[in-house]
């Protein structure tokens, strides 16, 4: 299996791309997991851009998640939500068509020093994984609290965390086998 993983932060010391990067460790034997390109290549959503020509960002994201397996969005929280370039990055993935988000098993986990470890983002972005039909995965959640104590240097450090994080990761393994077992059955 092909899981593509969308990163919510562009930061270079970011803690979520960090996580991002330890799933490839983690995941189910005989799943690959690759890292998208950064969302900051993509303009600020605009109906004239668009008009003109998808941005060259987007389409080759969107090319990458129609033919993925599995979506995993590693993501901050931002005021408590969604953060504007992740936000900025889905509404131009659901202008694209065939949507590709349309139907793909979906994985959500945060990352944030907070003690609510970025769950209140979860829940917005949630919210608009509705509006695209994607196919999310309810539980287990993943939200790493406290995220600079176990992650240090780009590198998840607590073993509880990545203990965790692997049991999520099995868990979708059986979520994304299911979802493509139903889709062959109808
Ligand atoms: C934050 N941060 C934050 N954290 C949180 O748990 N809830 C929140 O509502 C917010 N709000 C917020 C707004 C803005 C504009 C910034 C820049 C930051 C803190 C955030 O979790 C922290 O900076 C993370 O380290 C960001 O994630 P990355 O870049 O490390 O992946």
């Amino acid at each position: 299996m092909n899981w593509v993983v969308l990163v919510g932060s562009i930061r270079k010391g970011s803690l979520n791309a960090a996580l991002a990067r330890a799933l490839a460790g983690i995941a189910p034997e005989g799943t690959t997991l690759e890292i998208l390109p950064s969302i900051a290549e993509f303009p600020i959503y605009d109906g004239d851009i668009e008009a003109e020509g998808f941005p060259a960002p987007v389409t080759a994201m969107g090319a990458k998640v129609a033919a993925a397996d599995a979506l995993v969005i590693v993501t901050p929280e931002y005021n408590y939500s969604v953060p504007g370039g992740l936000k900025n990055a889905i509404d131009w993935l659901s202008r694209l068509k065939p949507q590709p988000l349309s139907g793909k098993p979906t994985l959500i986990m945060s990352a944030s020093p907070s003690t609510m470890g970025g769950g209140r983002s979860q829940y917005h972005l949630r919210q608009v994984l509705v509006a695209l039909n994607a196919h999310v995965m309810n539980v287990p959640e993943v939200m790493v609290a406290q995220a600079h104590t176990k992650i240090a240097d780009g590198i998840v450090t607590d073993q509880g965390t990545l203990d965790f994080v692997k049991k999520q990761l099995a868990a979708f393994a059986t979520f994304v086998k299911k979802a493509q077992a139903g889709d062959a059955a109808a």
